[in-house]
């Protein structure tokens, strides 16, 4: 595989990233965005009933961050035109088969899609067993399973955090 850096290897790619209004996939749109401005298309999948209320989410909860400030000041009266052209927000739950992606959308994705960026998980130390391994062991599963429909899938990025196994102690 030839080496380029990563700027130049994310270009004219198309990205889907999972768990978009967290911590860490923020950051990390928001840089992709602003070091490679020949990014074709990303899909930010987030929780909600449908694609309006999933770009409703999208803009109050990720574009509309100070965190974008800076990308905002360098696109200037651009901004929301580039956003409009080249993120696309999309409804949808990682703990069910096919991310509960609409029918109409998952064969175009498929087609179109050449990196994942699985950000998607439940970060709350104290969760149901069955709800954490609904989203932290399935939910991996069905993105990975999404990724091999994929056809010209390149990447597939997957954040997970390490849990360690405390014994308790007798009281
Ligand atoms: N932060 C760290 O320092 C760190 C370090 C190492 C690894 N990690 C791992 O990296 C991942 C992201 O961490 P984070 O700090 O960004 O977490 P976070 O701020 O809690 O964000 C989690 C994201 O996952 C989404 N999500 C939860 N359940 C979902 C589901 N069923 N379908 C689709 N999206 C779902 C949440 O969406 P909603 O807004 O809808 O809830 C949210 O956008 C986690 O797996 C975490 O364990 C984090």
């Amino acid at each position: 595989m030839e080496l380029t850096s990563a700027p130049q290897f994310l270009g004219a790619k198309t990205i889907l990233v999972t768990g978009a209004t967290g911590f860490l996939a923020k950051v990390f749109v928001e840089k992709l965005l602003r070091i490679q401005s020949d990014l074709k298309k990303l899909y930010l999948l987030l929780r909600a009933s449908d694609h309006e209320a999933a770009t409703q989410r999208m803009h109050d909860e990720i574009i509309g961050k100070d965190l974008f400030r800076v990308l905002r000041e360098k696109w200037g009266a651009d901004f929301e035109s580039l956003i409009a052209e080249k993120v696309v927000a999309v409804a949808g739950d990682v703990s069910v088969a096919n991310l509960r992606i609409e029918n109409e959308n998952l064969e175009k994705m498929w087609e179109e899609i050449d990196i994942i960026a699985n950000f998607a998980g439940n970060t709350n130390f104290d969760e149901r067993y069955d709800t954490a391994m609904e989203i932290n062991t399935m939910g991996a599963l069905h993105v990975l399973n999404f990724a091999k429909s994929c056809r010209s899938i390149q990447v597939f990025l997957h954040y997970q955090l390490k849990f360690k196994r405390y014994a308790l102690a007798d009281s």
